[in-house]
């Protein structure tokens, strides 16, 4: 019998991406997406979804029995932004409802579970450049430190208590499906909008800051590709470096100007410039390279014409909409 997958956070950014994709994969009925709202994207409403608030095990437990459950992917977190503004907050979603998800994993002895961690588990004391899997790890933000103590609390699970957890340091995350959820990289994201929209964006990142950033396709297939993954090819049970590309506002910006004819931008750094200060410019993914396969397959150019493109494709279909 196939088994079947729990999404939690499924109406966020990588959420809705990620249903569609292990949709496609196990059928419909057999991923069941979940969140604390409902689901806003219509491809959520072609399957099971149950409103689950990451914070109540009981819940959590009723839908695992409820479907049959055999993996988890929990998603529901504050970005870092969100969390310099609700620290306390953060804290608790972040932790709490990782540990939910790791004690049911022990006590259902589920087959395996999802976490995502973040390049935000770095500091400043890290090398920025090609930032190796295994340095120095000083994180000076909340949401980094709470990455940090998740990735601890996996890799514990894993070693006390045989639980099968996988997860990623994602990049800044680029898609066209949703809006973004709080971080410092959505810049990356807005962008894409205002340029269609008006051929202007104040950048809230000054011109030269490079940070690590992926399009969300390969960061679904990342995801796909660990979770299915024989055990024993996964050696990090903390959480993988991966990588897509970097780039600066200023480097996104030229290469939108090839599509947008007199596209501007301007800078107004703000709170977030600190952040993004603290976190690795690139980063080494050779560890997930080498266990598990990963390979990234865009680059500067191809998400920009990607992000464009399918960005202009909803509008339209928007506007079609009676
Ligand atoms: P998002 O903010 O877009 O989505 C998070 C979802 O969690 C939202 O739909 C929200 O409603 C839901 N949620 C919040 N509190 C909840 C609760 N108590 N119970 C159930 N659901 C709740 O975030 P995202 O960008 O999709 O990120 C998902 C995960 O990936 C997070 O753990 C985030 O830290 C991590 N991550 C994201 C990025 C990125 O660039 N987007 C990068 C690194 C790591
Ligand atoms: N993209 C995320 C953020 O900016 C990094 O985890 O919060």
């Amino acid at each position: 019998m196939q088994g079947k997958s729990l999404i939690i956070g499924a109406s966020g950014q990588i959420g809705i991406e990620l249903v569609i994709a292990l949709r496609k994969l196990r059928g419909e009925s057999n991923v069941i997406a979940s969140d604390l709202r409902d689901p806003v994207a219509e491809e959520l409403k072609n399957g099971p979804f149950e409103i689950v608030d990451t914070l109540d095990r009981k819940r959590i437990e009723s839908v695992i029995d409820q479907y049959g459950i055999t993996e988890v992917y929990q998603l529901a977190a504050l970005l870092s932004a969100t969390s310099e503004k609700f620290p306390d907050k953060a804290w608790n979603l972040n932790m709490n409802g990782l540990f939910n998800i790791l004690e049911i994993a022990k006590e259902k002895k589920l087959e395996k579970v999802f976490w995502p961690s973040s390049i935000a588990v770095f500091g400043p004391t890290t090398p920025k450049d090609s930032t190796p899997q295994f340095t120095i790890m000083e994180p000076t933000s909340v949401y980094g430190i709470s990455k940090l103590a998740g990735e601890r609390w996996c890799e514990y699970y894993y070693q006390k208590f045989g639980v099968d957890v996988r997860s990623l340091r994602y990049p800044g995350l680029i898609g066209f499906r949703s809006e973004p959820g709080g971080g410092t990289t959505d810049y990356a994201v807005d962008i894409f909008y205002h340029a269609i929209e008006n051929a202007r964006y104040s950048s809230f990142l000054s011109a030269n800051t490079m940070l690590p950033m992926m399009m969300m396709e390969d960061a679904i297939r990342a995801t796909i590709t660990i979770m299915g993954a024989p055990a024993e090819k996964i050696a990090i049970r903390s959480s993988y470096n991966i990588a897509g590309m970097s780039f600066t506002p200023a480097q996104l910006a030229a290469e939108i100007s090839k599509h947008i004819v007199g596209f501007r931008m301007d800078y107004s750094p703000d709170f977030r410039q600190s952040l993004a200060d603290s976190w690795p410019s690139s980063i080494d993914d050779s560890y997930a390279r080498r266990d598990w396969g990963w390979l990234p397959s865009y680059h500067l150019d191809s998400l920009v014409s990607t992000m464009l493109a399918e960005i202009r494709k909803k509008k339209l279909a928007h506007c079609e909409t009676p």
